[in-house]
């Protein structure tokens, strides 16, 4: 992937920027400096690479990083084998943590055979004292490491990396900061996140995102207005506002700017040149009747809910501190169901958590059949460190695998049928890429959010085509462009 300055966004100083934002601009140029003296050291551009472990918010994170490390002269590229490379990563649960660390031990062996490689370390783990302490023992090749809260410093931290042969470690506890206006690449010219939000305030038992990402901050809607302006005059179609309980957008907003997240998606959808508007993630507890009204009434908003489920047992929903029922829930869906023809709605479920029975599973795969997802992603429930649950009495694999088992099998079949539903349809589709296995197709996103690979050819990336859809294979149809 190689890109042009088109793709940085707000890569020229606004005159009304921050005083934080005219600091960053200050190290962005200063380590430009340092970029030129490696590429005369080098005599090539040096190349930078970008790896991102965890969700959209994460992903988009990543394009900041991408942003500014394009804007300072290297040139972004997919291989690891690059001079500079960066783990954007995550901790949700402990497999994302192992992938790291498994990463990089490779690392280390590309480091040896070249020395001037920087390694830097972000994201959700570094949040956490004792990966940064495992990092200081075991990994000790890293040469830089920060958090979720000070990203927006990357340029000032590359340039104490470049003055230094030391490990930088830079971690905040917290932060009510939020630095607009710095360089961003999207990985798509025609489709982009935005964060609406930071943080969570909900501390889900089992959960380590509130500890991780911090207290919830709603960005400014005239900011993200701004840029999803901005975004549509270059050309993005398709938008998808990112945080980690949207519904609860606008809390703490001062007063002449207060707005619910039902209001903000009603503004959003009024922006010329977004054709499409999707959002992530719906908590249960805080889907407003507002908010149905505005997705029902526009249709520019994607047909598609992420309404993490979580546990179909009210005990369990109780105890992960989820604040709905198993009723309440199922009464959620029914409404949604008839108040937007066509929605998909899919989901996340969690097995395993402390204290869960196999007649509480039951209870979670009665909600599965009733509810009728069209996806569900399921996850063994995994211990985080820190969190409420990791001290209760934990279940051990020989009683949550079977029952992850039971669930996923149920989930699968129930998922396959109701994704059929549309065959024989004729869907707009927004084209994203080239088949990945077979190039004669190309493989385009419905509103509903799932995939369909027609015939076609590259002159249709980022377009919107009228797809019939001809055969359902679970998860993604076949089609033919009409
Ligand atoms: N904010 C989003 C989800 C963020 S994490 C929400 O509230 O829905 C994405 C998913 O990871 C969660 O929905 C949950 O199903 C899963 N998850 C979070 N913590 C987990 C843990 N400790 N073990 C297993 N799965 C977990
Ligand atoms: Fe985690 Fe719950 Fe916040 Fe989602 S809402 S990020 S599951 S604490
Ligand atoms: Fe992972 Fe952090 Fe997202 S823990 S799921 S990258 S908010």
């Amino acid at each position: 992937m190689s890109l042009s300055n088109k793709d940085i966004l707000h890569a020229v100083l606004n005159n009304d920027a921050s005083e934080e934002t005219k600091l960053q601009f200050h190290y962005i140029e200063k380590a430009t400096g340092y970029v030129d003296e490696l590429k005369k050291e080098l005599g090539r551009t040096p190349t930078a690479c970008v790896v991102t472990f965890g969700c959209q918010m994460n992903a988009r994170d990543s394009e900041k990083l991408m942003g500014i490390l394009a804007k300072i002269g290297y040139e972004i590229v997919e291989s690891e084998d690059a001079d500079f490379v960066i783990y954007n990563t995550c901790t949700v649960r402990d497999n994302a943590d192992q992938r790291v660390f498994g990463r990089l031990g490779y690392l280390s062996g590309i480091k040896k055979k070249k020395p001037h490689m920087k390694i830097a370390l972000c994201g959700c783990m570094m949040q956490e004292e004792s990966s940064i302490e495992k990092i200081k023992k075991s990994y000790r090749h890293v040469d830089l490491i920060f958090g979720t809260h000070n990203i927006f410093k990357f340029a000032e931290l590359l340039c104490t990396v470049f003055e230094s042969d030391r490990m930088i470690i830079d971690i905040w506890k917290d932060t009510d900061k939020i630095v607009e206006d710095l360089p961003i690449i999207r990985k798509y010219p025609f489709k982009s996140g935005i964060n609406i939000m930071f943080g969570c305030n909900n501390f889900c038992t089992y959960c380590i995102v509130p500890y991780v990402r911090g207290r919830e901050r709603s960005r400014s809607p005239k900011d993200i207005i701004r840029e999803i302006e901005y975004l549509a005059s270059d050309g993005v179609k398709e938008i998808m506002l990112l945080g980690q309980n949207v519904n609860s957008y606008g809390k703490g907003l001062p007063e002449d700017e207060a707005m619910s997240f039902a209001e903000l998606l009603s503004e959003v959808c009024k922006v010329d040149g977004i054709k499409r508007v999707r959002f992530m993630t719906s908590h249960p507890k805080d889907l407003s009747d507002d908010l149905i009204k505005v997705i029902a009434e526009n249709e520019k908003v994607a047909r598609h809910i992420h309404l993490p489920l979580q546990s179909g047992s009210d005990e369990i929903l109780k105890k992960m501190n989820r604040h709905y029922t198993k009723e309440s829930y199922l009464k959620l869906v029914d409404k949604i169901k008839a108040q937007i023809p066509d929605v998909s709605i899919t989901t996340d479920i969690i097995v395993g958590f402390p204290g869960e029975t196999d007649s509480d599973v039951d209870e979670t795969i009665d909600v599965v059949k009733k509810a009728q997802f069209d996806n569900a992603f399921t996850f063994i429930y995994s211990k985080r460190t820190g969190t409420p649950a990791a001290s209760m009495e934990q279940v051990p694999e020989s009683v949550s695998k079977p029952n992850f088992d039971r669930l996923l099998k149920v989930v699968q079949e129930t998922a396959k049928e109701r994704a059929s539903r549309f065959t024989g349809r004729v869907e707009n589709v927004l084209v994203e890429e080239i088949n990945e296995h077979d190039p004669s197709l190309l493989t385009g996103r419905m509103s509903n959010n799932t995939l369909v690979h027609f015939p076609g050819d590259s002159s249709l990336i980022g377009e919107f085509v009228s797809v019939k859809l001809l055969e359902c294979h679970g998860f993604y149809y076949t089609g033919e462009k009409i």
